[in-house]
């Protein structure tokens, strides 16, 4: 299959497995012919060759809803997906087409201003054996010029009776709801105007007609690979057409060139599946996992963390009685949590002193490293490099590093400041002592967290705070990977306020939410994986009562739930029963045998925990000869149905359960389903099935 062809000068169509995308070189740049199921060359030409829609009257464009990239001037009316304005307070541009070069699937279409030395690239991406067609653009220029929006692309569905819109929203400790709901007139604008991500909005949407289901049904799906601040429009145009953009910063500008430099946009991801959701997260997560992830191939450890046991309480001593639990367990990764440093004894000091807390690590962090090796664990460490304490030694001596407007109030949250990466001096301080850090000391993981967005941006701050933040977020974790290149990385922001595909590429996994109630898991778990794959999900067990809802769960629920992504100890272990401890033992060998299939395995979501009191998933591996079959009741009442979990996806033959030598034919699995015989609310199963 040729990836990316021109079957006619100026038709381009990109291909990918299941789906085609074909252009045309408008007037003014690209139009959208087609995005959706695959098609020869002829259909692509036929395609390229229907009438732009009639404008009704005088108030409406023929190219709304079809530019891949309309500009804010000129004959449109739809959302600009690029806005500059020159020093004398212009605004108009118009793009003549230059060349459109090929090569092993990157078609790179190359245009210039008509009258300015300004140099437009719009790139589409694609990969053989991957669905999502990537999608940039990067502007060159020999003259001055602000760039008040350059969004990384504009998606144009096709024209459908109605739309329905997917999209993840939340907030602190909710994180990545998934709500599907019609799409009104007008613009749904999704994005953050906080500096990270955010829990608020996730960069992704699905669109489908409303009658797309899990297993059935045409969905269009986009997603940002960007982690500061963002937005996704998603106009419902008068025309009856539907434009996505997709783009860096909020109603800032972007950058402001000056002659001989250049701005590139994040990459947009799109992808069609004609499979309805489920195969749409599918072709999502094999890309993030063989494509974004830096080592998505790896099987991740289960890993023990301190911060719902310790809080801020932590010493060696009481550290090293955790890790010994932990081991006990069969924890593979001990990851000690915030207050190892500074004066870092509650939230209010200490932040920006990263040095061992000497009342606490006496010798420093060494004798509790050797210990967790002595224990046959790797070694991790929270860290949260982006903001400092007022009251710590380095806000003492740098208080100008944070931003802040000067003379105006520094707003304090969680009693910290935002420190400015956009400033050299301060990317290259975090970059400095992180790199000391695991220089001097045998640390395998960092939990990178932040716990605060940015919100007095300060002088030259629209710039600062729209993109220079993030990049040289990225910048410290590339450098820093590169020379530590056994370290991985955990991308965490008060819980799942950092995740998208921009920092999954320089990250090993996410923390999707500090609620570890499992019940509440459910649903923030069914949303992540939307878009994102379970080999990135860490997944905490903790104790019970939740610390946040106050729920106590069966323990066996909170790891079955848990045990659906990175398996994950969040629990005080010496409180811990010893009846419990042997559960906990015997359910992390479960977990290490299912571990591939559900790390690289494929999901299916068989029930929503949004609208099943017996939820259900099932993750089928690589092969296809094994698959991991979750089922819970949550929510549920008494003497209400809880059915068997149908497996129609799994592969011809007679499966197996590896626990007990039950032995179902697939058919019967596929039409009567997989009986888990459970009973009451929180009552939950995990089966390991092998096909024999
Ligand atoms: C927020 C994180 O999400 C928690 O897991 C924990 O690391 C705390 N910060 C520590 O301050």
């Amino acid at each position: 299959m040729t990836l990316v062809s021109e079957p006619a000068p100026g038709v381009w169509v990109l291909r990918t497995p299941h789906s085609a995308y074909v252009l045309t070189a408008g007037e003014d740049g690209p139009l959208c012919r087609h995005w959706g199921g695959p098609v020869d060359d002829e259909s692509a030409l036929a395609l390229a060759a229907v009438p732009l829609d009639v404008a009704r009257g005088s108030w409406e464009s023929p190219v709304d809803g079809r530019e891949e990239y309309p500009s804010d001037a000129g004959l449109r009316f739809a959302e600009p997906a690029l806005a500059l304005r020159f020093p004398d307070g212009t605004r108009t541009v118009r793009w003549v087409l230059d060349a459109a070069e090929v090569s092993e699937g990157h078609l790179r279409l190359r245009y210039t201003e008509q009258t300015r030395p300004l140099r437009l690239t719009l790139h589409y991406r694609v990969t053989a054996g991957h669905d999502p067609i990537e999608r940039w653009v990067s502007l060159d220029t020999d003259v001055p010029v602000e760039v008040l929006r350059a969004d990384s692309a504009v998606w144009c569905p096709p024209p459908l009776e109605r739309y329905r819109l997917s999209s993840l929203h939340g907030r602190w400790g909710a994180d990545s709801r998934l709500e599907r709901a019609e799409l009104p007139a007008g613009t749904v604008r999704l994005g953050s105007r906080r500096t990270t991500t955010s829990p608020m909005h996730n960069p992704w949407i699905a669109l489908d007609d409303g009658t797309a289901t899990e297993t059935a049904g045409e969905v269009w799906t986009a997603a940002l690979a960007w982690s500061g601040t963002w937005h996704i429009d998603v106009q419902r145009l008068p025309v009856g057409r539907v434009a996505v953009n997709a783009g860096a910063a909020h109603e800032e500008p972007v950058a402001s060139l000056s002659p001989g430099t250049s701005y590139v946009t994040p990459v947009s991801y799109g992808l069609y599946s004609a499979g309805g959701f489920g195969a749409a997260s599918r072709a999502w997560h094999e890309h993030v996992r063989t494509r974004v992830l830096p080592h998505g191939d790896e099987l991740r450890p289960v890993l023990y963390n301190s911060w719902e046991a310790t809080g801020f309480l932590l010493d060696e001593a009481n550290q090293m009685a955790l890790a010994e639990r932990a081991a006990a367990l069969g924890c593979e990764l001990f990851v000690m949590d915030d207050g190892w440093f500074g004066a870092r004894v509650a939230d209010n000091a200490g932040l920006g002193d990263w040095t061992p807390n000497p009342a606490r690590f006496p010798n420093g962090l060494g004798p509790l490293i050797a210990r967790v090796g002595e224990l046959g664990m790797r070694f991790g460490i929270w860290v949260e490099p982006e903001a400092v304490n007022p009251d710590s030694d380095l806000y003492r001596a740098h208080p100008d590093w944070v931003y802040h407007s000067p003379g105006y109030p520094r707003h304090e949250l969680r009693h910290q400041l935002a420190l400015n990466l956009g400033r050299p001096e301060v990317a290259d301080w975090v970059h400095g002592w992180l790199d000391a850090l695991l220089t001097a000391h045998d640390i395998a993981f960092v939990k990178w967290d932040m716990n605060r967005p940015v919100t007095d941006p300060g002088p030259r701050g629209d710039l600062l705070w729209s993109t220079a933040h993030a990049r040289n977020l990225y910048a410290i974790l590339d450098r820093l990977r590169r020379a530590h290149p056994t370290v991985r990385f955990e991308s965490c922001a008060s819980g799942g306020g950092r995740v998208d595909l921009g920092i999954l590429a320089r990250t090993d996994q996410v923390w999707p939410s500090d609620n570890t109630d499992a019940a509440d898991r459910l649903l923030i778990q069914e949303g992540f994986g939307q878009l994102y794959p379970a080999r990135a999900m860490t997944a905490w067990v903790t104790d019970a009562p939740n610390f946040l809802t106050g729920n106590r769960l069966p323990l066996r629920f909170r790891f079955h739930v848990a045990m659906a992504g990175v398996l994950g100890i969040g629990g005080d272990l010496p409180a811990w029963s010893l009846s419990d401890q042997a559960e906990a033992a015997a359910l992390i060998g479960q977990y290490k045998r299912i571990r591939p299939i559900v790390q690289h395995g494929a999901l299916y979501r068989l029930r929503s925990p949004g609208s099943s009191a017996a939820p259900a998933l099932a993750y089928l591996s690589a092969a296809g000869d094994e698959a991991a079959v979750f089922q819970f009741l949550s929510g549920h009442h008494y003497g209400e149905p809880a059915p068997p979990a149908r497996l129609p996806f799994l592969p011809p033959g007679t499966w197996e359960d590896a626990d007990t030598g039950a032995r179902y034919p697939q058919a019967f699995l596929a039409t009567h389903g997989l009986d888990a015989g459970l009973f009451r609310n929180h009552d939950s199963a995990v089966t390991h099935l092998r096909r024999v």
